[in-house]
């Protein structure tokens, strides 16, 4: 008989938990038939929706030709037959749905940031542990095709000696008066789990760790450019949290990556992200899906000359890094891996302790910024 695996999704309403999770990832994967396992056999996956709103909840499950859906956490989890519990809520409502989700014995895959707090992290990574349930934590930059190109090359030692990263992520959020703000109104308020850094400093994190080394101290500053904004609603709030910050992130390894994480920018690039890695043998610049190299042996030759115009077009002196197959969904891909990880213990390095990292950044992060100094990151132990 098929076999299937039950997933309780929760946040389904929002942007992410719709359109990346329920739609791209999980819709995507039913209707390849299921999860592809080692085996050769695929297993199907059957959601369960959970939200807040009845009437958002009926109106994606008709969209979709879902019919379990339900606005009863507890009602869900008591269901032994989901095996998995999914959430995209909002950060600041996570950890009390995914403590009684693991209480109630489900696996756990989680969107980032895991929980608001470092402790809060940390108390998730133990539950699970003492639990003995499977946990991940989104993961989905690592999956971009630009992301991908560029783990190629270091995997590849194309870079030498790793010297510098540069990273550029940000584009304008309009304040959402005289145009609508692309962001949710809770993004931009600290009392209700929003900034740039708990939101950013978390992808930067395992970014930084899984493409060029450890993340060993960071220095930070933080502010918040754009005073007030409006809600959904069209009424005036105080952006009481951070919309930009400027990190520096020393490596394991000696390397330094510098990142600019800001949603009041606009933006002057070819992706809404950026990164220029320096080494000694090579550098490259990557987006979210493009990447391009430049060899020590194919550098031109700059010299400063304020009296004429350059003479090196040095756009032109890059090579793309062609793409050498076909990149899915990054959030799908990841989908799949977590699930091989609860089906046949696929190994998923993405667990809740490296969640717990992504929390420790950011609260290191703006840590170094309100008392500005540098901050060591110690390790972390469960
Ligand atoms: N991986 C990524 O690239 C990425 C990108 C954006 C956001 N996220 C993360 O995804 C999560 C959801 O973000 P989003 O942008 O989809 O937010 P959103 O506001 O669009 O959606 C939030 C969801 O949480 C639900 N919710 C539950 N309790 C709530 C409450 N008390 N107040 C408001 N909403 C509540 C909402 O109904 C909705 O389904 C956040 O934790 C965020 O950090 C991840």
């Amino acid at each position: 008989m098929p076999r299937n695996v039950t997933v309780i999704l929760n946040g389904v309403t929002g942007r992410m938990g719709y359109r990346q999770h329920l739609v791209r990832s999980v819709l995507a994967i039913r209707e390849q038939g299921g999860v592809l396992l080692s085996t050769g056999e695929r297993v199907q996956v059957e959601p369960v929706l959970v939200g807040r709103s009845a009437d958002k909840l009926r109106d994606i499950a008709e969209r979709h030709g879902l019919d379990r859906w339900t606005c009863d956490l507890e009602e869900a989890l008591a269901d032994d037959a989901a095996s998995v519990y999914f959430d995209a809520q909002v950060t600041s409502q996570r950890e009390e749905a995914v403590l009684a989700a693991i209480a109630a014995g489900k696996h756990v895959y989680v969107e980032k940031p895991i929980a608001e707090s470092l402790d809060g992290a940390l108390a998730l990574a133990r539950a699970a542990r003492d639990a003995g349930v499977k946990n991940g934590v989104v993961h989905d930059k690592l999956y971009l095709p630009g992301l991908v190109k560029l783990k190629r090359l270091a995997d590849a030692g194309f870079f030498g000696q790793l010297l510098s990263i540069r990273g550029e992520f940000g584009y304008w959020v309009f304040e959402g008066d005289w145009q609508a703000a692309q962001r949710p109104s809770w993004n931009y308020r600290r009392e209700d789990g929003g900034g740039i850094v708990l939101d950013m400093f978390p992808h930067w994190q395992y970014v930084l760790e899984n493409l060029f080394g450890r993340v060993r101290a960071v220095t930070a500053h933080v502010a918040t450019h754009v005073p007030t904004r409006y809600d959904e609603q069209g009424r005036p709030y105080a952006a009481t949290a951070d919309d930009a910050a400027y990190g520096i992130f020393e490596l394991e390894g000696g390397a330094v990556a510098q990142i600019n994480s800001s949603w009041a920018v606009r933006v002057h690039r070819d992706e809404l992200v950026e990164f220029q890695v320096d080494g000694v043998e090579g550098s490259a610049v990557a987006g979210l899906r493009g990447c391009e190299v430049q060899h020590r042996a194919a550098t031109p030759m700059a010299v400063w000359n304020p009296d004429l115009p350059d003479p090196v077009d040095h756009r032109a002196g890059w090579q793309a890094v062609p793409d050498n197959g076909v990149f899915d969904n990054g959030f799908k891909l990841q989908w799949e891996h977590f699930l091989r990880h609860v089906l046949e213990d696929e190994p998923h390095p993405y667990d809740f302790l490296s969640g717990a990292r992504g929390s420790q950044l950011a609260e290191l992060g703006l840590r170094s910024s309100a008392e500005g100094r540098r901050l060591e990151v110690p390790e972390l132990q469960l």
